[in-house]
């Protein structure tokens, strides 16, 4: 990630803008301007070779001729003078660029962008962007951008890829009182991406929680290894979430594969929370930048009102953490700071009669007590109270706790004080929102946090060669007969090296070879055309089920075969698998496939019209821990099946984690040879029977 390199062109003590302007209204000239502006302390050298003064600034005309070295460099030239200017950087020893230009990779100009990211390379040096505001540092007093100003300080730190999202969201981080320190534009991300500065934020003593505006990612691997290590909460809002690669997939998985999907659940496993929109983004930014994770499942709610009270509840159940009764005690001891018609269950009602004291009293007792994780606190405003009153009275309450590793969370509900006693809040270090839903969706958000700490620490995985040298062998074959694809039997090898179950398979080339094949496997049994050319068998007429005896092997292979010449007249034939019939059980489907930005990942879903019309599937990135897989089980709608309903009894989940584990390891290891699989139907027994793998496909990538 280069720190000192981040360092000098993020927090730089000297920057040169080359393409500076004397003419108001360019960027060039807003750049410096900006720079001035924000109380910048370092040296500032414009650059221009047509004038020799801009903003009372000494300008210079080429950056080789500045007498001190620079840190940084924000360049607003034409992009097509951009290679020339590069490499004066390059000689001047400049390490970082902020390259504010357009008309690079955006605009099909990938070949402007490589050749600088060349002269780049060559000197060492690192570029944000291209195609971006800029960067603005607080701490530094720096706005390197053509941003409005310098946003709201705060603990926070925001990396966009877009940068119309950061001119527009940089005021209003004023008035939503969300306080960052740092806005970073990230543009085209020809070099710096998010894992460089979520590594780089990790080490900024400025920075307590990043907050991420994604669009698409080139290295989603990258991006997981960097946000694992992270020390600090990263909240993240992803764009652009209809399907993609979908289309062109030959494979069930694929049609089912999205970026939203894939997206959500590779955060998951970085530890990543995701917010819903950007006020989500700015709402939970806010509260992870300003407090300490939730980490149990107790939430108290004090409230002065029934209603928000109650919708505090639902938000609770709705976010993740419902509400429980508070232990006697600590009801005993709320009892004393509210009249008998009130309520010390939880959420506790302190009643419109409550005032500073009964909240001063209630917030540091409920806050103090080992069985609360969590506090929200609520108000409405009422005639006889004072908002800021009330503010500093919880503000007081919390000091006095002396606890540092518990949250809280603050809603007030009323008019233009109600707003001004909760900006102070805020400013204190206590989030506050308007509406108790918001307080209490924030407080979930620290209960996230703490979850995927635990969460994105349960990866656990060693390659098995030996199930590895075993698959490769299968697929050798298959290479050396120039096909992109594994017969079903073949499939079924590559699964059994990982250890998945599947049902018994032989090959026959005549039928007097069935019939031997069918009498030792024993009936019922499935026969089904074998060819690399033909993938959707049934659809080919390819299959037939339940047959019973002699009669039945004979009649069903001559069919099988006659349906598969009138599908396809050239079909390489391999011959008639003859397999095992497996027992009904529960449909279920693993499927993978491969994301353009996180590469292998493996999809789990009920089979049959559940996948087919419900779509009712999850996905994860490669590879799998046995408490991931375990938890793709619960997440479906479908799960209560596999569980168990209507007098069913509950499934072999046990071996079905294991299952989806062995098939997450499968795909990670052969990812350099598998483009799409599936294993479907996969029929889940009653539990402690197991399962059995019905039927596979693999289908290579082209080398
Ligand atoms: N060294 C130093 N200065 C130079 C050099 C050089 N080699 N070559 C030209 N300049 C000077 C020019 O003389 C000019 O200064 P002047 O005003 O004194 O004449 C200055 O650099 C700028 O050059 P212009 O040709 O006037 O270019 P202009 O200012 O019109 O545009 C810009 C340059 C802003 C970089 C433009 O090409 C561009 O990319 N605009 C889009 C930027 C943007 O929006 N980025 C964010 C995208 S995200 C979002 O949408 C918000």
């Amino acid at each position: 990630m280069d720190k000192q390199v981040l360092d000098k062109m993020l927090r730089p003590k000297s920057v040169a803008i080359i393409g500076a302007s004397a003419t108001p209204g360019k960027i060039g000239y807003t750049v410096v301007d900006n720079i001035i502006k924000g109380g910048y302390t370092g040296k500032i050298y414009p650059i221009n070779p047509t004038c020799t003064e801009i903003l009372g600034l000494k300008t210079y005309p080429e950056i080789e001729q500045v007498p001190d070295e620079i840190d940084s460099a924000i360049i607003t030239v034409p992009a097509k003078v951009m290679a020339e200017v590069v490499e004066e950087c390059g000689r001047k020893g400049v390490k970082g660029l902020i390259v504010i230009t357009s008309g690079f990779s955006e605009v099909g100009r990938k070949d402007l962008e490589d050749q600088m990211l060349e002269i780049a390379a060559r000197y060492g040096m690192r570029i944000l962007g291209p195609n971006i505001v800029g960067s603005l540092s607080n701490s530094d007093k720096f706005n390197g951008s053509f941003a409005p100003g310098l946003p709201f300080p705060g603990k926070a730190s925001l990396v966009t890829q877009s940068g119309a999202l950061l001119i527009a969201l940089d005021m209003a981080t004023y008035t939503r009182r969300v306080g960052f320190d740092k806005l970073i534009s990230i543009g085209n991300m020809a070099d710096v991406d998010f894992a460089d500065l979520i590594e780089w934020f990790d080490e900024d003593e400025n920075t307590t929680c990043v907050s991420l505006y994604i669009e698409g990612m080139k290295n989603g691997r990258k991006f997981i290894d960097a946000a694992r290590k992270s020390s600090k909460p990263i909240v993240a809002l992803k764009s652009g979430v209809s399907a993609h690669g979908a289309a062109a997939a030959a494979s069930h998985t694929g049609s089912l594969a999205g970026a939203a999907k894939i997206y959500t659940s590779a955060f998951k496993q970085a530890g990543v929370i995701q917010a819903t929109d950007l006020n989500d983004l700015f709402n939970r930014t806010l509260t992870l930048s300003q407090q300490p994770p939730m980490k149990g499942d107790n939430l108290l709610i004090l409230s002065n009102g029934g209603g928000v009270g109650v919708l505090a509840t639902d938000a609770a159940e709705k976010y993740g953490i419902p509400l429980k009764f508070a232990p006697a005690d600590v009801q005993e001891e709320l009892k004393k700071h509210m009249p008998d018609f009130g309520s010390a269950k939880n959420p506790v009602d302190l009643t419109g009669m409550a005032g500073n004291d009964w909240y001063y009293q209630t917030t540091k007792f409920s806050f103090s007590h080992k069985w609360t994780d969590g506090l929200v606190v609520l108000y409405c405003e009422t005639a006889m109270t004072n908002p800021q009153e009330i503010a500093e009275s919880i503000k007081k309450a919390v000091d006095e706790s002396g606890l540092k590793d518990k949250p809280i969370t603050v809603s007030f509900v009323g008019g233009e004080k109600s707003d001004k006693a909760m900006g102070w809040l805020v400013e204190n270090g206590i989030p506050a929102f308007g509406a108790p839903d918001i307080a209490v969706n924030a407080m979930a958000s620290l209960r996230d946090y703490a979850r995927l700490q635990e969460y994105k620490n349960s990866d656990h995985f060693e390659t098995d060669e030996k199930a590895k040298q075993m698959a490769l062998d299968v697929i050798a074959k298959a290479r050396a007969d120039n096909r992109d694809s594994l017969t079903e039997i073949e499939a079924k090898e590559v699964f059994k090296a990982y250890g998945m179950p599947v049902t018994s398979i032989s090959l026959s080339k005549t039928e007097d070879e069935a019939v031997a094949l069918g009498k030792k496997i024993g009936f019922p049994l499935v026969l089904k055309i074998v060819s690399p050319d033909i993938l959707h068998k049934s659809d080919a007429g390819g299959v037939k089920v339940n047959i019973k005896d002699e009669a039945g092997i004979r009649e069903a292979f001559q069919t099988i075969l006659k349906n598969a010449k009138a599908y396809k007249a050239d079909a390489d034939i391999h011959g008639v698998a003859i397999q095992e019939m497996a027992p009904w059980g529960t449909e279920v489907i693993l499927g993978s496939v491969n994301d353009p930005a996180f590469g292998p990942t493996v999809m789990f879903g009920l089979g049959g019209i559940f996948v087919e019309v419900l779509k009712d599937v999850t996905f994860r990135v490669t590879p799998v821990s046995h408490a991931q897989a375990e938890e793709m089980i619960g997440e479906i709608k479908g799960a209560p099946i596999l569980a168990g309903v209507r007098g069913e009894k509950p499934r072999d989940k046990k071996e079905l984690a294991k299952a989806i584990y062995q098939y997450s390891c499968m795909i990670y290891d052969l990812q350099d040879e598998i483009k799409e699989s599936d294993a479907n139907p996969v029929l889940v027994y009653e539990e402690g029977t197991g399962l059995k793998v019905a039927d596979a496909r693999i289908i290579l990538k082209a080398k």
